[in-house]
C-alpha cells in the first residue's frame, strides 16, 4: 500500500506527445505532475511520432522535480505494447507513472505490469514504476473495486469523464467536461456516484483520487466550481489540460491556513487525550475520526512545505 510519500499531485498537466513546443512550457509551468499523452489527444496518423517525442522530451528536458506521467493508449490497442516498451526502454528512468486508460478488468493491469517488470529488468531501472489507472467506462467502474486492489504498483485512480458518457451512452446535450448546461439536465451533481464510487475504491486500498479534466479551458469558476464538487467529494487532484487551469486547482486542493491551524488544534488536543475519546474543541467535537481527517491534512500541508520545519515533527 502507498500512503501519503507521494509527490503531490493537486494538478495533472496533460500535454499531447506530439506538441513539442507545449513540452517545455509544461515542463516550466506550475502543474505538481505532467503526463505526455499518447492515447487521445494525438490523432492516429501521428501516434508513431508521438512516441518518439515523447522518448525526446524525457531524455532532453528537466522537469524540476514534478511527477512525470506517460499516458499509453488502451490496452487492447495496437499501440499499447509498443508505447510501453519503447518509451520505457529509452527513457524509464525518467518515468515515474504510466497512466493506463480505458482499464476495464484487472487483467488489464496484470498485463502492462508484467510488461513493466520485464522492461525493467532488461534496462536494469532501480526505481519501480507506478501506474495510474483511468476508470472511464461501465466495465472498469463495475469492477472498480477488484481492480483498485488488483497491483502494488498502483498509486492512484483517474475518473475519465467524457469516456464515462460515452460508454454509458448520455448523449452529446452537455459534454460535461466542459460543464455546459448540468444544472438544467440534472438536478444535483450528474457525477456524484462514479466518482464518490472510485473515491472509496481508491481510498479503500490507500491510492489518489484524481478527478477528470474540466474541458472549458476558458470558463475560471466553473472549473473552480467542479474543482470544489470533486475535493468535497474526497479527490486528492485532478487532471488540467491548459496552463491557466494549473494554479486555481492547486489552489483548490492545497490546504488553506485556516484548515492547517484547526488541524493543529485536533493534533493536539488528541495529544492530550492520547486518544481516549470524543473531546471538544472549539465548541465542536473531535473523535478518532476528526484525528484522522486533521493528520491526513497536516501530512499534505507538510508534504506542501505550507508547515514551518521546527513544527513538521510535532504530529
Ligand atoms: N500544455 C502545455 N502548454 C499548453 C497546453 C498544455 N496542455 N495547452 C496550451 N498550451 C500553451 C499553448 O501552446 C500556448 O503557448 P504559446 O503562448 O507559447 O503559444 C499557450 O499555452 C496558450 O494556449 P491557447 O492558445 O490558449 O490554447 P491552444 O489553442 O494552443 O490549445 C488545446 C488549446 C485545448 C488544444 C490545448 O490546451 C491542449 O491540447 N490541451 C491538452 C489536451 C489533452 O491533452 N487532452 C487529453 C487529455 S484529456
Ligand atoms: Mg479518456
Amino acid at each position: 500500500m502507498h500512503d501519503g510519500a507521494l509527490k503531490p499531485c493537486r494538478t495533472i498537466l496533460s500535454v499531447p506527445g506530439h506538441r513539442e513546443k507545449m513540452h517545455e512550457k509544461a515542463a516550466t509551468s506550475n502543474a505538481d505532475t505532467i503526463m505526455l499523452d499518447l492515447e487521445d489527444s494525438v490523432p492516429i496518423e501521428q501516434k508513431e511520432a508521438a512516441r518518439q517525442t515523447a522518448i525526446d522530451t524525457l531524455t532532453r528536458l528537466s522537469f524540476n522535480g514534478k511527477g512525470v506521467n506517460l499516458r499509453i493508449n488502451p490496452p487492447d490497442t495496437p499501440f499499447a505494447y509498443k508505447d510501453l516498451i519503447a518509451v520505457v526502454e529509452a527513457a524509464g528512468s525518467k518515468l515515474d507513472t504510466v497512466v493506463v486508460p480505458k482499464v476495464n478488468h484487472e487483467g488489464d493491469i496484470h498485463f502492462i505490469s508484467r510488461l513493466l517488470s520485464g522492461v525493467e529488468a532488461a534496462s536494469g531501472l532501480e526505481q519501480e514504476i507506478t501506474i495510474q489507472v483511468c476508470i472511464e467506462t461501465a466495465q472498469g467502474l463495475s469492477r472498480v473495486t477488484k481492480i483498485a486492489a488488483c497491483d502494488p504498483r498502483i498509486t492512484s485512480l483517474a475518473f475519465g469523464i467524457a469516456d464515462y458518457q460515452a460508454s454509458i451512452g448520455t448523449g452529446l446535450s452537455s459534454l460535461s467536461g466542459h460543464g455546459e448546461a448540468e444544472e438544467e439536465i440534472y438536478p444535483g451533481h450528474r457525477w456524484h456516484f462514479p466518482i464518490s464510487r472510485m473515491v472509496m475504491a481508491a481510498k479503500a486500498n490507500g491510492l489518489l483520487a484524481l478527478d477528470a479534466p474540466y474541458g472549458n479551458f476558458r470558463n475560471p469558476d466553473g472549473l473552480k466550481r467542479s474543482s470544489d464538487l470533486a475535493s468535497a467529494l474526497g479527490c486528492d487532484g485532478k487532471w488540467v489540460i491548459h496552463p491557466d487551469q494549473i494554479d486555481i486547482v492547486n489552489q483548490v486542493f492545497t490546504p488553506g491556513a485556516d484548515e492547517i491551524q484547526r488541524a493543529r488544534q485536533i493534533l493536539e488536543a488528541a495529544d492530550q487525550t492520547s486518544f481516549k475519546g470524543a473531546v471538544a474543541v472549539d465548541g465542536r467535537m473531535i473523535d478518532l475520526a476528526t484525528v484522522r481527517l486533521a493528520r491526513r491534512v497536516w501530512r499534505q500541508a507538510v508534504q506542501l512545505k505550507l508547515i514551518p520545519d521546527k513544527d513538521v515533527l510535532n504530529h
